[in-house]
Protein backbone atom coordinates (compact mmCIF):
# COMPACT_ATOMS: atom_id res chain seq x y z
CA UNK A 1 0.00 0.00 0.00
CA UNK A 2 1.29 3.38 -1.07
CA UNK A 3 2.54 5.58 2.01
CA UNK A 4 2.75 2.19 4.28
CA UNK A 5 5.42 -0.54 2.43
CA UNK A 6 5.71 -3.48 4.34
CA UNK A 7 9.19 -4.81 5.21
CA UNK A 8 10.16 -6.58 2.35
CA UNK A 9 8.56 -3.44 0.33
CA UNK A 10 11.38 -1.38 1.93
CA UNK A 11 14.09 -3.71 1.82
CA UNK A 12 13.09 -4.31 -2.15
CA UNK A 13 13.83 -0.49 -2.97
CA UNK A 14 16.56 -0.55 -1.28
CA UNK A 15 17.84 -3.13 -3.74
CA UNK A 16 15.90 -1.88 -6.70
CA UNK A 17 15.77 2.21 -6.01
CA UNK A 18 18.72 2.60 -8.11
CA UNK A 19 17.58 0.72 -10.83
CA UNK A 20 13.96 1.63 -11.62
CA UNK A 21 16.23 5.60 -11.52
CA UNK A 22 17.71 4.46 -14.48
CA UNK A 23 14.72 2.67 -16.40
CA UNK A 24 12.19 5.56 -15.53
CA UNK A 25 15.67 8.36 -17.43
CA UNK A 26 14.97 5.18 -20.80
CA UNK A 27 11.18 5.40 -20.11
CA UNK A 28 10.82 9.24 -19.85
CA UNK A 29 13.78 10.64 -22.10
CA UNK A 30 12.04 13.41 -24.76
CA UNK A 31 10.35 11.37 -27.75
CA UNK A 32 10.35 8.15 -26.15
CA UNK A 33 6.96 6.35 -24.34
CA UNK A 34 4.67 9.43 -23.45
CA UNK A 35 2.45 8.75 -25.86
CA UNK A 36 2.96 5.28 -26.95
CA UNK A 37 3.31 1.96 -25.26
CA UNK A 38 6.69 0.01 -24.97
CA UNK A 39 7.44 -2.91 -26.11
CA UNK A 40 9.34 -4.17 -23.48
CA UNK A 41 11.24 -7.81 -23.38
CA UNK A 42 12.31 -9.12 -19.68
CA UNK A 43 14.37 -11.74 -20.33
CA UNK A 44 14.92 -13.99 -17.33
CA UNK A 45 12.25 -12.07 -15.65
CA UNK A 46 11.08 -14.52 -13.74
CA UNK A 47 8.11 -13.65 -11.26
CA UNK A 48 7.24 -10.11 -12.48
CA UNK A 49 9.26 -7.82 -10.34
CA UNK A 50 10.23 -5.44 -12.65
CA UNK A 51 7.47 -6.62 -15.23
CA UNK A 52 4.52 -5.83 -13.73
CA UNK A 53 5.43 -2.11 -12.35
CA UNK A 54 6.31 -1.45 -15.99
CA UNK A 55 2.95 -2.69 -17.02
CA UNK A 56 1.60 -0.86 -14.71
CA UNK A 57 3.06 2.35 -15.71
CA UNK A 58 1.29 1.17 -19.55
CA UNK A 59 3.89 -0.59 -21.12
CA UNK A 60 3.54 -4.39 -22.90
CA UNK A 61 6.12 -6.08 -21.10
CA UNK A 62 6.86 -9.82 -22.53
CA UNK A 63 8.39 -12.06 -19.56
CA UNK A 64 10.69 -14.83 -21.34
CA UNK A 65 12.26 -17.25 -18.57
CA UNK A 66 12.78 -21.17 -18.88
CA UNK A 67 11.14 -21.74 -15.48
CA UNK A 68 7.53 -22.42 -15.33
CA UNK A 69 6.95 -21.77 -11.72
CA UNK A 70 8.52 -18.75 -11.76
CA UNK A 71 5.94 -18.04 -15.12
CA UNK A 72 2.87 -19.15 -12.95
CA UNK A 73 3.82 -16.90 -9.91
CA UNK A 74 4.14 -14.06 -12.97
CA UNK A 75 0.78 -14.52 -14.24
CA UNK A 76 -1.00 -14.46 -10.58
CA UNK A 77 1.03 -10.97 -9.82
CA UNK A 78 -0.33 -9.69 -12.88
CA UNK A 79 -3.70 -10.87 -12.76
CA UNK A 80 -3.80 -9.38 -8.80
CA UNK A 81 -2.12 -6.14 -10.02
CA UNK A 82 -4.81 -5.77 -12.87
CA UNK A 83 -2.36 -5.91 -15.87
CA UNK A 84 -2.91 -9.47 -16.89
CA UNK A 85 -3.60 -7.52 -20.35
CA UNK A 86 -0.27 -5.87 -20.88
CA UNK A 87 2.43 -8.44 -19.43
CA UNK A 88 2.69 -11.94 -21.39
CA UNK A 89 5.33 -15.00 -20.21
CA UNK A 90 6.60 -17.55 -21.99
CA UNK A 91 8.60 -20.22 -21.71
CA UNK A 92 12.07 -19.57 -22.96
CA UNK A 93 16.00 -19.51 -22.85
CA UNK A 94 18.51 -16.37 -23.25
CA UNK A 95 20.36 -18.23 -25.83
CA UNK A 96 17.44 -18.63 -28.15
CA UNK A 97 16.04 -15.11 -27.95
CA UNK A 98 16.09 -14.74 -31.13
CA UNK A 99 13.96 -17.97 -31.85
CA UNK A 100 11.11 -16.50 -29.58
CA UNK A 101 11.10 -13.07 -30.82
CA UNK A 102 10.91 -11.06 -33.73
CA UNK A 103 13.49 -9.57 -35.26
CA UNK A 104 14.11 -5.55 -34.68
CA UNK A 105 10.95 -5.52 -32.42
CA UNK A 106 11.73 -4.68 -29.23
CA UNK A 107 12.07 -1.15 -27.34
CA UNK A 108 13.67 -1.89 -24.39
CA UNK A 109 15.22 -5.38 -23.16
CA UNK A 110 15.82 -5.92 -19.47
CA UNK A 111 18.26 -8.43 -18.67
CA UNK A 112 18.52 -8.14 -14.78
CA UNK A 113 21.03 -11.26 -13.14
CA UNK A 114 20.37 -13.60 -15.90
CA UNK A 115 23.91 -13.19 -18.12
CA UNK A 116 25.90 -14.86 -14.75
CA UNK A 117 23.94 -18.02 -15.78
CA UNK A 118 24.85 -18.43 -19.61
CA UNK A 119 27.25 -20.39 -21.19
CA UNK A 120 28.68 -17.70 -23.45
CA UNK A 121 27.70 -14.06 -22.52
CA UNK A 122 29.10 -12.87 -25.56
CA UNK A 123 26.97 -14.53 -27.72
CA UNK A 124 23.78 -13.75 -25.17
CA UNK A 125 24.26 -9.94 -25.96
CA UNK A 126 24.22 -10.91 -29.96
CA UNK A 127 20.67 -12.29 -29.38
CA UNK A 128 19.73 -9.30 -27.13
CA UNK A 129 21.25 -6.71 -30.31
CA UNK A 130 19.04 -9.06 -32.74
CA UNK A 131 15.56 -8.66 -30.95
CA UNK A 132 16.21 -4.73 -30.42
CA UNK A 133 15.06 -1.99 -32.70
CA UNK A 134 17.28 0.48 -34.26
CA UNK A 135 18.28 2.85 -31.39
CA UNK A 136 16.13 0.48 -28.78
CA UNK A 137 17.72 0.62 -24.86
CA UNK A 138 19.15 -2.48 -23.10
CA UNK A 139 19.00 -2.28 -19.55
CA UNK A 140 21.93 -4.88 -18.12
CA UNK A 141 22.19 -5.51 -14.28
CA UNK A 142 25.20 -8.14 -13.66
CA UNK A 143 26.95 -9.23 -10.61
CA UNK A 144 30.00 -6.97 -10.26
CA UNK A 145 32.93 -9.16 -9.37
CA UNK A 146 35.17 -7.51 -6.78
CA UNK A 147 32.13 -7.23 -4.48
CA UNK A 148 31.95 -10.73 -4.74
CA UNK A 149 35.54 -11.59 -4.12
CA UNK A 150 35.23 -9.46 -0.68
CA UNK A 151 31.63 -11.29 0.13
CA UNK A 152 33.39 -14.52 -0.31
CA UNK A 153 36.54 -13.33 1.87
CA UNK A 154 34.52 -11.98 4.66
CA UNK A 155 32.28 -15.61 4.46
CA UNK A 156 35.53 -17.10 5.09
CA UNK A 157 35.77 -18.68 1.36
CA UNK A 158 39.20 -17.67 0.99
CA UNK A 159 40.00 -20.40 -1.94
CA UNK A 160 36.99 -19.60 -3.48
CA UNK A 161 37.49 -15.60 -3.22
CA UNK A 162 40.81 -16.08 -4.57
CA UNK A 163 39.40 -18.38 -7.82
CA UNK A 164 37.15 -15.11 -8.44
CA UNK A 165 39.93 -13.02 -7.87
CA UNK A 166 41.80 -13.46 -11.01
CA UNK A 167 38.84 -13.92 -13.90
CA UNK A 168 35.28 -16.31 -14.57
CA UNK A 169 34.34 -18.42 -11.89
CA UNK A 170 32.01 -20.03 -14.05
CA UNK A 171 34.27 -23.41 -13.45
CA UNK A 172 33.83 -23.44 -10.11
CA UNK A 173 29.73 -23.10 -10.60
CA UNK A 174 28.88 -20.31 -9.41
CA UNK A 175 28.37 -18.30 -12.69
CA UNK A 176 29.78 -15.34 -14.21
CA UNK A 177 31.13 -12.66 -12.26
CA UNK A 178 31.80 -9.24 -14.30
CA UNK A 179 34.29 -5.94 -13.75
CA UNK A 180 32.78 -2.76 -15.29
CA UNK A 181 35.41 -3.06 -18.13
CA UNK A 182 34.34 -6.79 -18.92
CA UNK A 183 30.76 -5.05 -19.66
CA UNK A 184 31.87 -2.20 -21.34
CA UNK A 185 33.73 -4.40 -23.49
CA UNK A 186 31.40 -7.68 -23.98
CA UNK A 187 28.85 -4.72 -24.94
CA UNK A 188 31.19 -3.01 -27.73
CA UNK A 189 31.55 -5.86 -29.30
CA UNK A 190 28.10 -6.71 -29.59
CA UNK A 191 27.36 -3.20 -31.34
CA UNK A 192 26.10 -1.46 -28.31
CA UNK A 193 26.53 2.01 -27.17
CA UNK A 194 26.82 2.39 -23.31
CA UNK A 195 24.71 5.25 -22.37
CA UNK A 196 25.27 4.71 -18.32
CA UNK A 197 26.88 2.67 -15.52
CA UNK A 198 25.72 2.54 -12.27
CA UNK A 199 26.46 1.08 -8.86
CA UNK A 200 23.95 -1.25 -7.25
CA UNK A 201 23.79 -2.24 -3.69
CA UNK A 202 27.02 -0.55 -2.39
CA UNK A 203 25.73 -0.70 0.87
CA UNK A 204 22.67 -2.50 1.03
CA UNK A 205 23.82 -6.32 1.29
CA UNK A 206 26.12 -4.51 4.06
CA UNK A 207 23.61 -3.27 6.88
CA UNK A 208 21.95 -5.63 8.95
CA UNK A 209 17.81 -6.42 7.64
CA UNK A 210 16.87 -5.77 11.13
CA UNK A 211 18.78 -2.15 11.24
CA UNK A 212 16.32 -1.31 7.83
CA UNK A 213 12.90 -2.97 9.74
CA UNK A 214 13.32 -1.56 13.00
CA UNK A 215 14.52 2.29 12.49
CA UNK A 216 11.88 4.19 11.56
CA UNK A 217 13.32 6.39 7.71
CA UNK A 218 16.08 4.06 7.47
CA UNK A 219 15.12 2.29 4.72
CA UNK A 220 14.23 5.61 2.74
CA UNK A 221 17.74 6.77 4.05
CA UNK A 222 19.56 4.27 2.47
CA UNK A 223 18.03 4.29 -0.86
CA UNK A 224 19.15 8.16 -0.83
CA UNK A 225 22.24 7.14 -0.01
CA UNK A 226 22.66 4.26 -2.50
CA UNK A 227 21.24 7.08 -5.14
CA UNK A 228 23.91 9.47 -4.24
CA UNK A 229 26.64 6.98 -4.70
CA UNK A 230 25.04 5.21 -7.91
CA UNK A 231 26.85 7.38 -10.71
CA UNK A 232 30.07 7.70 -8.79
CA UNK A 233 33.09 5.49 -10.62
CA UNK A 234 34.56 5.01 -7.25
CA UNK A 235 31.96 3.12 -5.49
CA UNK A 236 31.48 1.27 -8.97
CA UNK A 237 34.18 -1.91 -7.25
CA UNK A 238 32.45 -2.29 -4.59
CA UNK A 239 28.79 -2.49 -5.93
CA UNK A 240 27.07 -5.71 -5.38
CA UNK A 241 25.67 -5.48 -9.13
CA UNK A 242 26.40 -2.84 -12.20
CA UNK A 243 23.90 -1.46 -13.67
CA UNK A 244 24.35 -0.76 -17.46
CA UNK A 245 22.20 0.93 -19.93
CA UNK A 246 22.92 0.49 -23.66
CA UNK A 247 21.77 1.47 -27.27
CA UNK A 248 21.54 -0.65 -30.24
C1 LIG B 1 18.17 -13.92 -10.31
S1 LIG B 1 16.64 -14.25 -11.10
C2 LIG B 1 16.28 -12.63 -11.70
C3 LIG B 1 14.81 -12.40 -11.91
C4 LIG B 1 14.46 -11.01 -12.45
N1 LIG B 1 15.14 -10.71 -13.69
C5 LIG B 1 14.76 -9.93 -11.42
O1 LIG B 1 15.69 -9.17 -11.60
O2 LIG B 1 14.04 -9.86 -10.42
C6 LIG B 1 17.18 -15.12 -12.55
C7 LIG B 1 16.06 -15.50 -13.50
O3 LIG B 1 16.64 -15.97 -14.72
C8 LIG B 1 15.99 -17.12 -15.14
N2 LIG B 1 16.95 -17.87 -15.98
C9 LIG B 1 17.86 -18.80 -15.62
N3 LIG B 1 18.55 -19.23 -16.69
C10 LIG B 1 18.08 -18.54 -17.77
C11 LIG B 1 18.39 -18.54 -19.15
N4 LIG B 1 19.34 -19.34 -19.65
N5 LIG B 1 17.70 -17.71 -19.96
C12 LIG B 1 16.74 -16.90 -19.45
N6 LIG B 1 16.41 -16.85 -18.16
C13 LIG B 1 17.06 -17.66 -17.31
C14 LIG B 1 15.56 -17.83 -13.87
O4 LIG B 1 14.47 -18.72 -14.09
C15 LIG B 1 15.17 -16.63 -13.00
O5 LIG B 1 13.82 -16.29 -13.17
Amino acid sequence: MPGHPSASERRQSVRTGVVWDGLQGVLDAPVAFQERQAHIIDIGGGTGGFAVPLAELGHRVRVIDPSPDALASLDRRAAERGVGDRVTGQQGDLSDLSEVVEADSADLVLCHGVLEVVDDPAAALQQISSVLRSGGHLSLLVAQRHAAVVARAMAGHFQAARELLDGDAQASGRGHRFTQQEVSGLLADAGFEVTLVQAVRVFADLVPGSLLDLEPGAAASLVELERAVASRPEYLPLATQLHVLARA
